[in-house]
C-alpha cells in the first residue's frame, strides 16, 4: 500500500507525521511512501533524508488525496489556504486517514468521511492502556507540552527557579504549583524541579500523589469526603461543584503564595473546568506566570487568551495551544514513531497491507468511520470483575478436591511424631556429640527460616548481601589461627583474614547502597 504525507498546513504547525527513521520502518513493513516536498523542513528535517530513507517527493498534496492508500497526518483536515481544497473530498473508498480528527468536536467531519465511504482512525481516540501506550500520540505530546510549558514560564518570569546564596545576598527558590499531574502536569513537575524550583502539585485523582511525591514534588491534600476523581479509560471523571469550590479555595491560598500556575486540568472532551479566578490572579505577585495548558478547550483560568501571551494585573498568562509544536524536531520524532507502532499493529503480516481488525481493543477504540460507516464511539472498555470461565472451573476444582479431603485438626502431629521416633532411634546408636551438633543445627535452621520468611520479598537482595557479610565470622577461625607457630597455617590464617575482609567490608557496602535505594 501507498502511504502519503501532505505538508502540515495549520498556522504555526511544524510537526511533520514522518520522519526518515520512522520512514525506514514502514518501507521494512512493506509499505510504499510518498511525502509533500519540504513537509519535514520545520522539523529539521531535509527532503533529501526522506529520499535516502526510500520515501518518494512530491510536490501536489492534491496527488497525494487522490491516490495514496493511507494519508497520514498530524492535525485533522482542513482547507488548504492556498490550493482551498480540505482533502477530505479528493477521498475516495478504500483509503484510510490517519490523523488527530477529535471525533467529540467534530461530528461532521466524521459524516463527510462516512460519505466518501473510506475508513478514518483518530490517533486522539487510542485507548489510554498499557498495551496502546507506545501508539499514544497523546501522551507523547502532553509530556512534550508539559516540558516545554516550564521553559516557556521560565521565559516570561523575570527571576531564577533555582535559590542561590551568592555574596549579594539571598535569592529564594521559585514556588510553582501544578495543577493536574497527568502527563503533561507530570512532565512539568519534572522539568520545575530540575530547574530548583519548589513545586507543588494537585489532581483529583488522589492515585497520583505517589507519583507526584517520587518526583520530590509536594502533593496538595484537599479535606473532602473521599470523592475519587479516577474515570475510565486512564482519565478523570468530572467533579462535583461542591468538590471544585473546595479546590478553588485551595488555589486561593496558594496563588498568594506561588510566583508560576502551571495548570493542566482536563476530562478529554469536555471543556476546562474554569479553576483559577481573576480575583486569584490579581492576588498574585506581581511578575508570576501562569501557563494555561487547557487552553485549547477553554482554559483553566478566566483570564487566559487562546494562543497569546497576556498581562493581568502584572501577571503574564501564557494560552499557547501548540507547545509540542515548539519543539518540533522531537515532537515529530515521538509521533512518528508512535505512528509506526500503529500501522505495525495494523499490519500483522508485514506486508504493506493494514487490516483494521476490530476485534483488537486498541484498533477498535481509535477507528471512528470504517469503510464508509461512522464506528465512533466505540463500545465501553472491556473492564470486568468477574473471574474468566477458565478461573471459576480451577477455583471449583480446587475447592471441591477441598472439600473431599477435609485435613484432620491433628494431621501435623503425625509427621511430627514420626521425626520425633526417628530422633529418638538416631540418639540410641549415634555418638553424643553428634547429637549436639545436630540439635545446634537444626536450631539454625530453625531461626534462619524464621529471620527471612519474615522479610519482604523486596528486602531479600539487601538481606542476602548482609548475610553474606555476617556469613564471613570465619574470620574468627582464621584469627585464632594466626598466632599459631606453624608457618604454612599463619600465611593460610593471614590470607583467610584478608579475604573474609573483603567479604565482610564488601557485603556492608553493597547492602547500604542497596538499602539507600528504598529510601526516598
Ligand atoms: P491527562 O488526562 O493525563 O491529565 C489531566 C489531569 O488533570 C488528570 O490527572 C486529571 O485528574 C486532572 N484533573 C481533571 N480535572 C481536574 C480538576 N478539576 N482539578 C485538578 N485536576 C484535575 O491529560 P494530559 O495528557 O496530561 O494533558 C493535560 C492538558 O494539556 C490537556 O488539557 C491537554 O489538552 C493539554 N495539552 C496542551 C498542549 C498545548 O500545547 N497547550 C499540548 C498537549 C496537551
Amino acid at each position: 500500500m501507498l502511504i502519503g504525507i501532505p505538508k502540515e498546513i495549520e498556522e504555526g504547525e511544524r510537526r511533520v507525521a514522518l520522519t526518515p527513521e520512522s520512514a525506514g520502518h514502514l518501507v521494512e513493513l512493506g509499505f510504499d511512501l510518498e511525502i509533500e516536498r519540504g513537509a519535514g523542513a520545520a522539523a529539521n528535517f531535509d527532503d533529501q533524508e526522506y529520499e535516502k530513507s526510500g520515501v518518494t517527493l512530491v510536490d501536489d498534496p492534491r496527488h497525494l488525496w487522490r491516490t495514496a492508500d493511507i494519508i497520514m497526518k498530524v492535525r485533522p483536515p482542513q482547507p488548504h489556504p492556498e490550493l482551498g481544497f480540505n482533502g477530505i473530498e479528493l477521498l475516495k473508498p478504500g483509503q484510510t486517514l490517519i490523523s488527530t480528527i477529535y471525533p467529540k468536536q467534530n461530528p461532521r467531519m466524521l459524516e463527510r468521511l462516512a460519505e466518501r465511504g473510506v475508513s478514518a482512525i483518530a490517533l486522539d481516540a487510542v485507548p489510554r492502556i498499557s498495551r496502546a501506550q507506545k501508539m499514544d500520540v497523546l501522551s507523547s505530546m502532553a509530556n512534550i507540552a508539559g516540558y516545554r510549558a516550564v521553559v516557556e514560564a521560565a521565559q516570561h518570569f523575570g527571576r531564577f527557579f533555582t535559590g542561590q546564596v551568592t555574596a549579594a545576598g539571598r535569592i529564594p527558590p521559585a514556588k510553582v504549583l501544578v495543577i493536574g499531574a497527568g502527563v503533561a502536569g507530570l512532565a512539568a513537575i519534572g522539568a520545575a524541579k530540575s530547574m530548583g524550583a519548589i513545586v507543588r502539585a494537585f489532581d483529583t485523582r488522589p492515585e497520583v500523589k505517589e507519583q507526584v511525591e517520587s518526583l520530590n514534588a509536594e502533593f496538595l491534600m484537599l479535606e473532602f469526603d473521599d470523592e475519587d476523581g479516577s474515570g475510565e479509560g486512564g482519565y478523570a471523571k468530572t467533579m462535583s461543584p461542591e468538590f471544585i469550590k473546595a479546590e478553588m479555595d485551595l488555589f486561593a491560598a496558594q496563588a498568594a503564595e506561588v510566583d508560576i500556575i502551571i495548570t493542566t486540568a482536563l476530562i478529554p472532551g469536555k471543556p476546562a473546568p474554569e479553576l483559577i479566578t481573576e480575583r486569584m490572579v490579581v492576588n498574585m505577585k506581581p511578575g508570576s506566570v501562569i501557563v494555561d495548558l487547557a487552553a485549547e478547550a477553554g482554559g483553566n483560568c478566566k483570564l487566559t487568551e487562546r494562543n497569546r501571551v497576556v498581562e493581568h494585573h502584572g501577571v503574564t498568562i501564557i494560552g499557547y495551544t501548540d507547545l509540542p509544536s515548539r519543539l518540533s524536531n522531537q515532537s515529530s520524532q515521538l509521533f512518528a514513531t508512535n505512528l509506526r507502532h500503529l500501522l505495525a499493529e495494523l499490519t500483522p503480516n508485514k506486508d504493506g497491507q493494514i487490516v483494521i481488525d476490530m476485534d483488537d481493543e486498541v484498533i477498535r477504540g481509535c477507528t471512528v468511520v470504517r469503510e464508509g460507516e461512522i464506528t465512533w464511539p466505540p463500545p465501553a472498555p472491556r473492564i470486568s470483575l468477574a473471574p474468566s470461565e477458565d478461573i471459576d472451573k480451577e477455583a471449583v476444582q480446587d475447592l471441591s478436591a477441598k472439600e473431599e479431603k477435609p485435613a484432620h485438626p491433628l494431621a501435623f502431629l503425625v509427621p511430627l511424631a514420626l521425626a520425633g521416633i526417628a530422633l529418638f532411634g538416631l540418639g540410641l546408636v549415634a555418638p553424643p556429640a553428634f547429637m549436639g551438633h545436630l540439635t545446634v543445627f537444626v536450631l539454625a535452621c530453625f531461626i534462619g527460616y524464621m529471620v527471612i520468611w519474615g522479610v519482604s520479598h523486596s528486602l531479600h537482595t539487601p538481606l542476602m548481601s548482609v548475610t553474606n557479610a555476617i556469613s564471613s565470622i570465619i574470620v574468627i577461625g582464621a584469627l585464632i589461627q594466626v598466632s599459631t607457630d606453624n608457618t604454612v597455617g599463619m600465611l593460610l590464617a593471614g590470607l583467610a583474614i584478608f579475604i573474609t575482609a573483603i567479604n565482610i567490608v564488601g557485603g556492608f557496602a553493597v547492602t547500604q547502597r542497596m538499602l539507600r535505594m528504598f529510601r526516598k
